[in-house]
C-alpha cells in the first residue's frame, strides 16, 4: 500500500478528483467502484467542476456503488442512490444504462446481491474501486465480524455505522436501516486498483491499524494489505499517527 497525506480534506478530494478525471480520459470505458457517505462528498464535487470545465466525456464509463441501505430504492432521500444521482450522476453525461446499483426494495434480497456479481462480472470487473473506511474499519458494509463474506451480501449495520449515517436521514439515527447490502470483500479485492480515502480524527486510528497491524476480520479494511495496488490518500489528522510523508 502507498500513502499520501494532505494538509486538509480540500487538497486530498482535488487531487483524487483530478486522478479519476484523467483515468477516465486515460481509459473512457472504465469500470469504477464508487463510495457514498461525508468523505467523498468534496471530491465528487470536484469532479463535477472538473468534468464541466474539461468535457471529460462520461458517455462509456461504467459505474457500480459498493452499498445500499435495505428497503431504499432510487428516489428515496437517504438512500445511496439518491445520493449519487444528486452529487454525480446528473451533472455528467453518464449512461443511465451503464450506472450498476443494488436494489436495497428488491423482493429477493439474495436474487439480487447475484445479480450484481453477475454484472460486475460481465462489465470484466472494476478497474479501480474508492473507497471511504468506517471508524470501526469497515469497507463498503464488511462490518468487523468473527468471519466476512467474500461477495456481494445483505448485512445488518454495526450501531456505530448508523450513527454516521444519521446526517443522510435528518440526523434521527433511528430512521437509519437496519440493514444494507454491500459488495464482498473478494468483490472489493478483485478490483485492479483501489484507492482508499480517509479524513479527520475519528478515523486515524482505523487507518493506524489498516496500514500496520495484523490482517484480521475485526478490522476488514486491513485485508487491503493483501492488495497489490492500494493508493491511500489521508488528510492530516486521519494520518495522525504516522509519520507524515508527502
Ligand atoms: C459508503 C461506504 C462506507 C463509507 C464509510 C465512511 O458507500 O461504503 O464504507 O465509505 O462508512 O463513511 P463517511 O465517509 O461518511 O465517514
Amino acid at each position: 500500500m502507498t500513502r499520501e497525506t494532505f494538509p486538509h480534506e480540500g487538497a486530498l478530494a482535488e487531487s483524487l478528483a483530478r486522478r479519476l478525471a484523467d483515468a477516465i480520459t486515460a481509459q473512457p470505458s472504465i469500470v469504477l467502484g464508487l463510495p457514498t457517505g461525508r468523505t467523498p462528498l468534496a471530491m465528487y464535487a470536484e469532479l463535477v467542476r472538473l468534468t464541466q470545465a474539461e468535457q471529460i466525456d462520461w458517455s462509456r464509463v461504467r459505474t457500480f456503488n459498493l452499498d445500499e441501505f435495505v428497503g431504499l430504492g432510487d428516489s428515496e432521500p437517504g438512500s445511496y442512490r439518491a445520493f449519487m444521482h444528486e452529487r454525480l450522476f446528473k451533472h455528467v453525461n453518464i449512461h443511465r444504462e451503464h450506472i450498476g446499483f443494488l436494489d436495497g426494495r428488491a423482493t429477493d434480497l439474495e436474487a439480487e446481491c447475484a445479480r450484481y456479481e453477475s454484472a460486475i462480472a460481465a462489465a470484466d470487473g472494476l478497474d479501480l474501486v474508492v473507497l471511504g473506511i468506517g471508524a470501526n474499519g469497515h469497507i463498503g458494509f464488511n462490518e468487523p465480524a468473527d468471519t466476512l463474506a467474500a461477495r456481494t451480501h445483505r448485512v445488518i449495520l454495526d450501531d456505530a455505522t448508523r450513527a454516521g449515517n444519521a446526517l443522510w436521514f435528518r440526523g434521527d439515527v433511528r430512521a437509519v436501516p437496519r440493514e444494507a447490502l454491500t459488495m464482498g470483500m473478494a468483490t472489493i479485492l478483485s478490483a485492479r486498483r483501489v484507492t482508499l480515502m480517509a479524513t479527520g480524527e475519528a478515523k486515524a486510528e482505523a487507518v493506524c491499524a489498516m496500514l500496520e497491524g495484523g490482517i484480521t476480520t475485526r478490522l476488514p479494511a486491513s485485508f487491503l494489505q493483501l492488495h497489490p495496488d492500494v493508493q491511500v490518500l489521508l488528510d492530516e489528522p486521519a494520518g495522525e499517527c504516522l509519520p507524515i510523508r508527502r
